[in-house]
């Protein structure tokens, strides 16, 4: 609670240790502001005024560049340090030793499940990968060409229509059963896209296949009786999903956790996160790296396009991160995971291209005084292409692993008791008061 002194010859009145004091110039006075876990509340910031009709001071923050927007127990990150966790889990540790279904389960439920939690979680997810008739039969509307994320975006709102059931988002049990079927039909969906994309039929799931396994049979089966992915494809799409579950409160899961506070059901909420990832600042980059790559041509072309960069004509792209400032630690093991995918389809020829920037960005000093190292992007796009996926499939196979994330967080948020529907405020910077002018009387 904000608590007013006046200011007495500059020194102010005793103060707490764990708070901030803060005078207003306008009225002399000053202020104590309780810190907690690093923050002030912005809602303090009402009690300063000027007088009593005014409004109370607010914080101005575009772009959310500093401004906690909840208490969240699900996803660590140290930017400084380049770790990033889990629900305290380091994420190295999770991509080599765990699943993406299992880490799913700990995103979801707060821990690492026993043996028969995760077979119970696995058949659950299982038994609910089909998606009614009716999905397929409208998805068969879109254009020949739809954007395959298009297509993702609205098959995922039209859910909420299939169930609406999911509108009680506070029973529990029910909250529950939204929360398998998001995760078990995101790759059903996904898949159906990408066939409708290149006029395949779609291929219905296989419940006998793992999660991976079986959207790899969705997306290129054939003729064949069954599909069977190479082990090592298919556990580097696990690996890949896995590092893409969750990442704390980033645009999408923003417009999920903002969608949905609002009360509407989770498909409409996830349908939101889709769309802030379609945007090409967001799961984009990896497709301007490609882009990027491909322009270079040959390794001989590398010390040139990084003058340009150095010279400001040109960006690195898929280096640099608004949190990370050091290693991107997902960047690291899908470098690894890149050596286990071209193991079998062979070598990418824009890793040599890929491999000599990030030698020599990582020497130089424009690189090093600013902190800009390989982001998780920088290798990604070459998996994708390497698994065979066009680029417009980027988005969408990191909306797959994403949707883990985006549901923990959605759940979590309907249980904060905190949280309200949300609702910034504004500086107005429009006119006031205008008359209604008759159209024969404008000018
Ligand atoms: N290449 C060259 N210079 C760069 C780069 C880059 N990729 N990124 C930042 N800089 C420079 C920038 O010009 C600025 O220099 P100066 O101080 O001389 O003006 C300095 O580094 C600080 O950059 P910034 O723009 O203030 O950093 P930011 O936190 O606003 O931007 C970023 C972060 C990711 C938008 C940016 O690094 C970037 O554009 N990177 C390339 C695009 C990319 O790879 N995006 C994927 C991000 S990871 C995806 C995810 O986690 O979801």
């Amino acid at each position: 609670m904000t608590t007013e002194t006046k200011r007495q010859d500059g020194s102010g009145a005793a103060t707490s240790q764990d708070s901030l004091s803060v005078v207003d110039n306008r009225t002399g006075k000053q202020y104590e502001i309780p810190i907690e876990d690093g923050t002030i509340r912005a809602m303090e910031l009402r009690n300063i005024k000027v007088d009593d009709e005014d409004f109370g001071l607010m914080s101005y923050d575009p772009a959310f560049l500093n401004t906690a927007a909840c208490r969240s127990a699900i996803t660590f990150i140290d930017g400084d340090k380049g770790v990033l966790e889990y629900r305290g889990h380091p994420i190295e540790q999770l991509a080599e030793k765990s699943s993406y279904l299992e880490v799913a389960y700990l995103l979801i439920h707060g821990e690492l499940p026993t043996q028969d939690e995760l077979a119970q979680w696995r058949h659950m997810i299982t038994i609910h990968t089909f998606v009614h008739e009716n999905i397929k039969e409208f998805m068969q509307g879109f254009r020949y060409d739809a954007h395959p994320m298009g297509m993702l975006l609205a098959s995922v709102g039209a859910l909420s229509t299939f169930y609406p059931e999911a509108a009680a988002i506070k029973d529990t049990e029910t909250r529950y059963l939204q929360v398998i079927r998001l995760i078990a039909k995101m790759p059903t969906l996904a898949a159906f896209s990408f066939r409708h994309n290149q006029g395949k039929p779609y291929v219905y799931p296989d419940n006998d296949l793992s999660y991976p396994a079986n959207f790899l049979s969705m997306i290129y089966k054939m003729t064949e009786l069954k599909y069977e992915p190479d082990p090592r494809l298919e556990h580097a799409l696990d690996v890949l999903f896995i590092l893409h579950a969750d990442h704390e409160q980033n645009c999408s899961t923003s417009a999920v956790r903002g969608v949905g506070s609002s009360q509407v059901d989770p498909y409409s909420a996830v349908a939101a996160g889709v769309a802030a990832l379609y945007g090409p600042l967001h799961g984009g980059a990896n497709e301007a790296v490609l882009r990027m790559l491909r322009r270079i041509e040959k390794t001989e072309n590398v010390p040139d396009f990084i003058e340009g960069v150095k010279a400001g004509k040109e960006r690195l792209m898929g280096f640099g991160h608004r949190v990370y400032k050091n290693f991107d630690p997902r960047a690291k093991i899908i470098k690894a995971a890149c050596d286990e995918v071209f193991e079998v389809t062979g070598k990418n020829p824009l890793l040599d291209i890929a491999t000599e920037l990030e030698k020599i960005a990582l020497e130089d000093d424009y690189f090093i005084s600013r902190k800009l190292y390989p982001n998780v992007d920088f290798y990604s796009g070459m998996i994708y292409e390497a698994l065979g996926m066009p680029v417009e499939m980027f988005p969408v196979l990191f909306a797959i692993g994403r949707t883990s994330g985006w549901i923990a967080q959605w759940r979590e948020m309907i249980d904060d008791e905190e949280q309200k529907i949300a609702r910034p405020r504004q500086i107005y910077t429009g006119p006031r008061g205008l008359d209604y002018v008759p159209m024969h009387e404008r000018g």
